[in-house]
């Protein structure tokens, strides 16, 4: 027989021999800054989680610094919305001046730019619509254009969100065009269509007028197409490549991290978040080992960042524990 439990006797030789360990340097904690001023909006389907207007920023920055929390990934919310999302590459849009504001205040932090058009369109769409289409070609040069202003707000890595082909291409030129040859790109590459973003739809104010996101969201039955996504975005540039969701997409994680060797990120979407809040507000489950499961599953997957709502709480807890 072989023993296997040997291994599992005690917490200290579990410790020893355990393959996977979380840890803060990994997490990246997403934010969602809106236009306005003195605005702490809580965001009914996830708990735990606000809008801030810029003047109120601090009191987060301050968290996140303070549980020892490297990176942050950035959403705004403008206050205009139009056709063609002109507040995504306005130089003084609300996502550039947040930006302006975090780096002046706290240097130090990573800044994550998301890029794409829905929280500023008026349709909703992550590309521009004409007749009922979204438009591919005609898209990437605003999101290049995004990408810089963002660049130039001060972002240490741009992540483009909106799946449109070709656009890591596109921004990659535009950037170093304009001198910001050192900005990273992390790309959404295998990012699905998935019911699990409907509470940061609620939180971003970025549903889909019409329609859905299919024609450019990968339809989640498919996991060899993930290879082809991130071959492609890896060609054009891209520094690192994100799956998401996160928890039904483990299998792709996996896949993704054993075939390339740059960086994969997850991406603990808002769905994932809120069911885990929800069901621990009831009193279902223990909050603190299923997150801690959770994230580690993701790990053990493949994944060596983790961009999760959890963040704060996980940071509190691992530090905790040290
Ligand atoms: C915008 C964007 C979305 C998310 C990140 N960037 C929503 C969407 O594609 O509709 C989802 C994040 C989450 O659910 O936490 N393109
Ligand atoms: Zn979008």
């Amino acid at each position: 027989m072989k023993r296997l439990r040997k291994l599992r006797t005690n917490e200290t030789m579990r410790k020893l021999v355990r393959e996977t360990k979380l840890q803060i340097s990994e997490l990246v904690y997403p934010i969602f800054v809106i236009e306005g001023e003195n605005i702490k909006n809580p965001i009914p389907s996830m708990p735990g989680i606000h809008q801030y207007s810029i003047d109120r920023l601090e009191e987060e920055l301050e968290r996140i610094t303070e549980r020892g929390i490297g990176s942050i990934l950035i959403f705004g919310i403008p206050e205009h919305k139009d056709e063609v999302g002109s507040g995504a590459y306005q130089e003084d849009g609300i996502t550039q001046r947040a930006i302006r504001f975090i780096k002046e205040n706290y240097p130090k932090l990573l800044v994550i730019a998301d890029v794409c058009l829905c929280e500023y369109t008026s349709h909703g769409h992550c590309g521009l619509v004409r007749n009922g289409k979204i438009l591919n070609d005609e898209t990437l040069p605003l999101l290049a254009q995004a990408s810089v202003s963002l660049a130039r707000a001060g972002a240490d890595i741009i992540a483009p969100s909106d799946m449109m082909d070709g656009r890591i291409q596109a921004i990659r030129e535009a950037l170093d065009a304009n001198g910001f040859i050192d900005i990273v790109i992390m790309a959404y590459s295998a990012k699905y269509s998935s019911a699990y973003y409907s509470p940061f739809r609620e939180a971003a104010h970025s549903a889909p007028g019409f329609g859905d996101r299919k024609t450019y969201q990968m339809d989640y039955a498919n996991g060899r197409e993930a290879i082809l996504e991130v071959e492609a975005d890896l060609e054009e540039g891209a520094d690192m490549v994100m799956v998401k969701p996160a928890l039904a997409y483990l299998d792709v994680i996996k896949e993704v991290s054993q075939t390339f060797d740059s960086p994969v990120a997850a991406y603990n979407v808002s769905g994932e978040y809120s069911m885990v809040k929800a069901a621990a507000a009831n009193g279902w489950i223990d909050e603190k080992k299923i997150v801690l499961e959770n994230l580690t599953a993701i790990k053990r997957a493949g994944a060596r960042i983790i961009i999760t709502y959890h963040a704060l709480d996980v940071a509190g807890w691992l530090k905790e524990e040290e």
